[in-house]
């Protein structure tokens, strides 16, 4: 009862202010770096498609932990995917409080967000809408590498971007997510505090153009790496889905 109480008056059961909504805040924040992390080092692994099949093929079965399971263990990826999934459900649970709750709410939120013409508004309405597309769209993939971890590889995951169009879904989550965690730590940033320092306006300039300078770098490279997975799934989009073969790739390619 005590938390009903609480959660509806705002006051803890001395009358104190509650520190709940602080406190979720924080946890928020906290899934929200992990997660950028995560998204920038999943960037870099899914981008060494650019170094060659050959490289990719390494750091997949390096995941797989092959220099201790000889052949290396798919299900090692199933499990941590499943770790990144409970923080991303996490997460977006977190973030839902912060939603416009009806249409009416929203058109308020909106119509406010014009007038104050306030670039960290219209940031955040940028988070809550892109927070809603990837809760639909980021399960599709979570769950396909939840169940088909084998076919991650240089062709698996090229036949499963051309053949199964999975190109599209990657378009829209990739600039929703490059955008929604850059401005996330910017905001993250500027809410705590982390950098403010003597002067906290020039902190947020300096922040503004860290977040640009972030936003720009992984959009591109993602939008690279994309079209390094779509050049290969289509020279090989005759093939049926064929795993990669370090010793035969060359002989696969020239087909
Ligand atoms: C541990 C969990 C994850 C694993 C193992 C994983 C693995 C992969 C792999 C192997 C690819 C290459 C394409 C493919 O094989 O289909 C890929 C692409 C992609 N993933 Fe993930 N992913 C994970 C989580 C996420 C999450 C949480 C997001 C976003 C919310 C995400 C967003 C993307 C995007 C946007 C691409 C396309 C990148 C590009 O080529 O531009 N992934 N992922």
């Amino acid at each position: 009862m005590n938390e009903v109480i609480e959660a509806y008056t705002g006051q803890n059961p001395d009358g104190n202010k509650s520190r709940m909504p602080a406190k979720l805040d924080k946890a928020l924040t906290a899934s929200g770096v992990v997660l950028a992390i995560f998204m920038m080092a999943h960037m870099f692994f899914v981008s060494t498609i650019l170094f060659g099949e050959n490289a990719m093929y390494t750091i997949t079965k390096m995941f797989e932990l092959d220099f201790i399971f000889d052949g290396g263990l798919p299900i090692i990826v199933s499990i941590f995917v499943g770790i990144i999934t409970v923080i991303f459900v996490v997460h977006a649970l977190l973030g839902i409080r912060k939603f416009p709750t009806s249409y009416k709410a929203y058109i308020k939120i909106r119509e406010h967000s014009k007038m104050m013409k306030h670039s960290d508004t219209s940031l955040w309405m940028f988070q809550w809408i892109s927070g809603l597309i990837m809760m639909f769209i980021a399960t599709i993939h979570l769950y396909i590498m939840f169940t088909q971890p084998e076919n991650i590889g240089p062709y698996s995951s090229a036949y499963r971007v051309v053949n199964q169009n999975m190109w599209l879904l990657y378009m829209v989550l990739l600039i929703c997510v490059e955008l929604h965690g850059s401005i996330g730590l910017y905001r993250a940033a500027m809410k705590w505090g982390w950098f403010d320092g003597k002067n906290p306006k020039e902190t947020r300039k300096t922040m503004m153009k860290a977040k640009k300078i972030l936003s720009i770098f992984f959009l591109t490279l993602g939008v690279v790496t994309l079209f390094a997975y779509i050049k290969i799934g289509m020279d090989r989009i005759d093939h049926a889905p064929m795993k990669y073969n370090p010793n035969d790739s060359i002989q696969l390619m020239k087909k």
